[in-house]
């Protein structure tokens, strides 16, 4: 069995970037769970801008209504709708799994092209000030109504990287495992489960981790510290879904924070839908 393995040296990355990155990490690719050669496997890294963080209304990722004793508490967020879930310092996160489509998207009318919508899941993106680990995948609608879409990691405040070779296009089905060693390491495999084909990626020396929080969301991101426009997208399901904890916990979204993107004027754009426990919809306005 021939394995592919490919090392990518973000020194030899960000030779011209004053960030002094010691996060490195090596990656494969696997059809039907098979390692195989792709040659064309690689990864382009974004400069860390701190999009996809999620900027906030108040000095939190979200901030939430008086209901914190009720099921599925809905918060309001400036950049991001979606189901997010905490665990106690105790008991940190240790996997985020996510099984949802790639956005669907259609222009939203009255704003001008291009609009984006992200789909990920991610580990500290709401209550972590210092970092967020999260992978998923970013859709792309022009003025003709055309749409491309990558998949891509990040752990901020380091790069963004789009993984090459990896091909997704919207409404294919992903999964995203995203498995901390400890608080500096992580193994993230990316899925596109309509291909059957996966990369993974074992990242170590990231930034250090709070592993307080797991989130599955769509964003309204930010890319060269400005917002992109928001598209509209058809109903983002994340079925079968769940987070563990170092302690074995399964958590899923019985008791999860709602979130819904609300923007400057009050009016919600999208916002995550109870289901039941392993189950959630994502639904654009
Ligand atoms: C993040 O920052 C906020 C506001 O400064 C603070 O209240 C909160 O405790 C911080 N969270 C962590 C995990 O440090
Ligand atoms: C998630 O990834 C971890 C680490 O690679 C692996 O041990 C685990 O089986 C995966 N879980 C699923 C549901 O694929």
């Amino acid at each position: 069995m021939w394995s592919f393995v490919r090392s990518v040296s973000l020194a030899s990355l960000i030779a011209s970037s004053v960030v002094s990155a010691q996060l490195s990490f090596v990656a494969s690719i696997q059809q039907a769970g098979k390692d195989v050669e792709v040659p064309n496997l690689d990864f382009i890294r974004k400069p860390a801008q701190g999009h996809r963080r999620h900027a906030s209304r108040n000095h939190h990722g979200y901030h939430q209504d008086n209901k914190a004793e009720e099921r599925d508490v809905t918060s309001y967020s400036s950049n991001w709708c979606g189901a997010s879930q905490h665990t106690t310092p105790s008991d940190g996160i240790s996997n985020i799994i996510g099984y949802f489509t790639v956005p669907d998207l259609k222009l939203r009318p009255g704003i001008p092209a291009p609009q984006f919508a992200a789909a990920w899941v991610g580990i500290d993106g709401a209550e972590c000030n210092s970092t967020l680990l999260q992978a998923g995948v970013t859709t792309i609608v022009n003025s003709d109504g055309g749409q491309s879409a990558s998949a891509w990691w990040e752990w901020y405040p380091e790069a963004s990287f789009t993984i090459d070779g990896l091909k997704v296009k919207p409404g294919d089905w992903m999964a995203v495992n995203i498995t901390t060693k400890s608080t500096t390491a992580a193994t993230i495999v990316i899925t596109n489960s309509q291909l059957g084909t996966s990369v993974t990626i074992q990242v170590n020396n990231g930034p250090k981790l709070c592993r307080q929080d797991a989130e599955w969301l769509v964003e309204e991101f930010y890319d060269s510290g400005k917002q992109v426009a928001l598209a509209q997208f058809a109903d983002l399901w994340f079925v079968d879904s769940e987070a563990t904890t170092v302690g074995g916990k399964t958590i899923g979204f019985d008791s999860a924070t709602m979130v819904a993107l609300q923007d400057d004027d009050g009016k919600v754009l999208c916002q995550g839908e109870p289901y039941d426990n392993t189950n959630f919809v994502i639904v654009s306005k």
